[in-house]
């Protein structure tokens, strides 16, 4: 009889390399890998550590467009950052992983998805709460928070399979995607101590960072980024530059406590230099672009909309209601920003827009004024009056 079939999800870590001949020894089953390519990822030598470690199958997707289009880019628009700090890079890939392990589950005929994460983060939650939604039959195994190995015994466990495994990982637990870089655990779980250099793969140290600034213009087509410096770029090379070129000035750093889906509080390092400069990017071509009110009401649906990201509520209705509001408010947001990337910081120091709601002639205080002086008189008199009105009548 032809044995089940558990697809997992292989980073070729040490945890998911181990987790091969796990699966197959404690639940009798054939391991198929799924390696998925968000950004910054060797396919093919990941794929061939996948059968080197057992897998009957090893299996690569190219997520990298899918991701840009349909969650960093909505994500950007919508100016989802998480605590006013995170830009959200890991938990805007989750779900994608999910929906790709689901595709997968039923082109391979498998009855289970496994997956690497551990049982204190939240990416055990965006992965499964994914797979609830888009395939509810689908059973999710997650070794790393059933079998209660050490780092040291999962080594072991491997040495005794013969595993080719590379224990020399990084002193830190680190996810990329295009959209960021996120680091944890090790020395950085102390806040009080200063993350060391080494926590940092994609931005220069300020010491290393060059002593003149560099400017840049970005050019948005209803919210979305089409183009740096005139030149036509697509997602992600546009992402890719900018991540090299605002890391070079050391920009897009964040060194936060934040506070985890499962209750807990932790501190994490992120780097996401194109994030960074995108966001503020954006953001600047909406105060030319959008109401008082439209930016205070989309400010608010920015909270929410982090929140349901980073709680790993991708695929609800919710989710897609809060889009349909944030693309709604897209339909002006097309124009330039100039932004100066120097010694660690990004600043906007220039924004036009083709409907810009700001006005030169209401906004002067030169000749071309068109601004109705005579009509602040009138103004002021209603405005003031309840003012007015309660000093005569409730003063003492
Ligand atoms: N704290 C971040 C989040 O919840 C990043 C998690 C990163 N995962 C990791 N294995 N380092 O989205």
């Amino acid at each position: 009889m032809a044995k089940d079939k558990i697809l997992l999800a292989y980073s070729g870590g040490l945890d998911t390399s181990v987790a091969v001949p796990w699966l197959q020894e404690n639940y009798n089953a054939e391991v198929i890998t799924l390696t998925i390519d968000l950004g910054m990822v060797d396919l093919e030598s990941i794929r061939q550590r996948g059968l080197q470690v057992g897998a009957v199958k090893a299996m690569t997707v190219d997520g990298r467009e899918t991701l840009v289009n349909e969650f960093l880019f909505p994500a950007l628009q919508a100016g989802a950052i998480y605590e006013e700090k995170y830009p959200l890079a890991t938990a805007l890939g989750r779900p994608l992983i999910a929906r790709y392990l689901a595709e997968a589950a039923q082109s391979e005929g498998a009855y289970a998805v496994a997956h690497g994460c551990t049982g204190k983060g939240n990416d055990q939650v965006r992965i499964e709460v994914g797979i609830a939604a888009l395939a509810p039959k689908l059973k999710v195994i997650a070794p790393i928070r059933e079998w209660g190995m050490s780092r040291e015994d999962e080594i072991e466990y491997g040495q005794a399979r013969n595993l080719p495994i590379n224990a020399s990982q990084s002193r830190f637990s680190v996810d990329e995607n295009l959209w960021g870089r996120s680091a944890e655990a090790g020395e950085l779980e102390d806040p009080w101590q200063e993350p060391p250099e080494e926590a940092f793969a994609w931005t220069k140290a300020l010491s290393d960072t060059p002593m003149d600034p560099a400017y840049l213009e970005i050019h948005f087509e209803l919210g979305i980024p089409t183009q740096v410096d005139g030149e036509s770029m697509a997602g992600i090379d546009l992402i890719s530059h900018l991540n090299t070129l605002a890391g070079a000035h050391g920009v897009g750093r964040v060194d936060h406590v934040e506070n985890r889906l499962v209750g807990i509080k932790s501190r994490e390092i992120y780097e996401a230099p194109a994030a960074t400069v995108l966001h503020a990017a954006h953001q600047a071509l909406e105060t030319l672009t959008l109401t008082k009110e439209q930016a205070r009401t989309k400010a608010k649906i920015a909270q929410e909309y982090a929140d349901v990201v980073y709680n790993g509520l991708w695929f609800t209705h919710h989710r897609q209601d809060l889009d349909a509001y944030v693309r709604s408010t897209q339909r002006y947001v097309t124009g330039d920003v100039r932004v100066r990337l120097h010694r660690g910081t990004c600043m906007v120091v220039g924004r036009r827009a083709p409907q810009a709601l700001y006005q030169y002639h209401l906004a002067t205080y030169d000749r071309s004024d068109q601004f109705d002086h005579a009509a602040a008189e009138g103004f002021i008199s209603i405005y003031g009056l309840p003012v007015r009105t309660q000093n005569q009548v409730q003063s003492g």
